[in-house]
């Protein structure tokens, strides 16, 4: 099973593969930004991926609309599109 690292907290939890880092982080009570309760279409959800890229699904189409017009860097995915299939370690400005 893939591991999600969230590095400032210092924890990291196991999760089904395939799942969304979105869905990672609520069921074990960390907070993650969100006004579209994982619907990809707010842009708040948005994470830095530290490490585990090339472990992560690609970006599907209505998370490029959001890196195309949210300000995205070049490390940054939108949580609640993200599927890992690998571990993977991951932050954001307000942890
Ligand atoms: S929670 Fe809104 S885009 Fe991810």
């Amino acid at each position: 099973m893939p591991k999600v690292r969230f590095v400032p907290l210092n924890r990291t939890v196991e999760i089904k593969k395939g799942e969304t880092l979105f869905k990672a982080a609520r069921v074990n009570g960390i907070p993650l930004g969100s006004s579209c309760r994982g619907d990809c279409v707010c842009g708040w959800c948005k994470v830095e991926i530290v490490d585990g890229m090339e472990n992560l699904s690609q970006p599907e189409e209505c998370e490029q609309k959001l890196m195309r017009t949210g300000n995205y860097r070049k490390h940054e995915r939108v949580a609640c599109s993200t599927r890992v299939f690998g571990d993977v370690s991951i932050t954001t400005g307000y942890w």
